[in-house]
């Protein structure tokens, strides 16, 4: 039985595979900044408590300095891809929402708070005072954050579950229960922080101005952060992808009505393959203490890669499940406005392209940020 609502007023006004590429290109540079932020901030935390090491305060001064940044993309890059899931699956997203209505809408506050506490957290280490417990609490929060999210995007796979919901509570005080997939998913959204803390470390190492010897020590660092925390990340990725239910799986591997789901089980495979390519060059570069430019690139390649291949599999493993339960996305009815879509095409290429100007922009003034506070 399909328990989704029936009404779907609004025809969608751009093909589903044109809303789908941009809902992924967008979740993806999401996710990038999201594991800067997660991991960045943990990253700057530990490193803080070495109060005797020069090189560890300089290296947790110089995240800490980007985090606000970071934060500024996380948001903005957020957005996009909310819009583009609720066009596609409003009927099970808006539902999910609702039924989780005062965590949901708790996110707004809980931004604010992170932001606030990164400032503090920032302002502490360059004042020489004790921060970890500053930049401890914003990451608890920012990982509360990632939780919420997760309930929903898992909640609005369980219709079965939403009626018992709204029958115990219909602003939404009660957090859904007894769904293996949450917590692993969630996990992998976490243990993805320090790997790509990890990469963005080589990436400082090889552009930033740091002396050579401080080059040396965020290479090594970030090369075995990128190996250890690598190897963790495949385990978590492994765990999650083992809790999804046969017909998930069985999709994934090309049996299902649509065969092209297998795309989706093959992306999962490329970020396998990806993970186990940085940790290889985690090793080299770690205890080769290598700090190159060339070397900073690479991490941003794979930094974007994974997550892109993520979300791919991530995406397929959210339509099987739905069409398990009698949602096909590739089944909403389609009225294209072109004139619309031209000129959202348009600015969405000029939107993009200011972006990468404003990082280019940050990158450049972030390179005269290191030093002693
Ligand atoms: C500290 C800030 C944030 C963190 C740590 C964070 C973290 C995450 C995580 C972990 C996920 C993956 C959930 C999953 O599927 O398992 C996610 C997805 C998502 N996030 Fe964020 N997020 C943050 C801010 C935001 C904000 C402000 C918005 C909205 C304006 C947002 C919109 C989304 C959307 C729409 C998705 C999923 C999209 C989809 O599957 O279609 N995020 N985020």
């Amino acid at each position: 039985m399909n328990l989704y609502p029936a009404v779907d007023p609004i025809p969608l006004p751009a093909p589903v595979w044109l809303l789908k590429l941009l809902h992924v290109v967008t979740l993806a540079l999401h996710f990038v900044a999201v594991e800067m932020l997660l991991g960045g901030l943990l990253l700057a935390i530990l490193l803080s408590l070495f109060r005797n090491s020069p090189n560890a305060r300089t290296t947790a001064r110089a995240v800490a300095r980007r985090l606000t940044i970071v934060m500024t993309y996380v948001i903005n890059l957020a957005v996009p891809p909310l819009l583009f899931s609720q066009v596609l699956y409003g009927r099970a997203l808006y539902t999910s929402s609702v039924l989780i209505g005062l965590y949901w809408i708790a996110i707004v506050p809980a931004l604010m708070l992170v932001y606030w506490l990164l400032y503090r957290f920032t302002a502490r280490l360059e004042a020489g005072k004790s921060a970890w417990w500053v930049g401890l609490i914003a990451w608890l929060v920012a990982g509360g954050v990632a939780r919420t999210l997760t309930t929903n995007m898992t909640l609005m796979l369980r219709p079965e579950a939403w009626r018992a919901m709204y029958s115990a509570s219909a602003i939404g005080v009660f957090l859904p229960t007894g769904d293996p997939t949450l917590t692993p998913r969630w996990l992998l959204m976490m243990a993805g922080g320090l790997f790509i803390a990890g990469l963005w470390l080589l990436y400082l190492a090889g552009r930033s101005t740091f002396t050579a010897e401080e080059k040396k020590f965020v290479a090594g660092l970030g090369g075995k952060i990128v190996a250890v925390c690598g190897l963790i990340y495949l385990a978590a990725g492994w765990w999650a992808a083992s809790v999804q239910p046969e017909a998930v799986k069985a999709g994934l591997a090309g049996n299902s009505p649509y065969p092209a789901y297998k795309f989706a089980g093959v992306a999962g495979y490329a970020w396998l393959a990806l993970v186990v390519v940085a940790v290889l060059v985690g090793l080299i570069a770690g205890f080769g203490k290598i700090a190159a430019g060339w070397l900073g690139w690479v991490g941003v390649l794979i930094a974007v890669l994974v997550e892109l291949t993520l979300v791919v599999y991530r995406d397929g493993v959210r339509d099987l499940t739905l069409l398990s339960k009698g949602y096909d996305v590739w089944a909403r009815a389609v009225t294209t406005n072109w004139g619309v879509v031209a000129l959202f095409l348009v600015l969405f290429v000029a939107g993009l392209g200011t972006i990468g100007w404003l990082v280019s922009v940050a990158a450049r003034a972030a390179k005269t940020m290191e030093g002693a506070a």
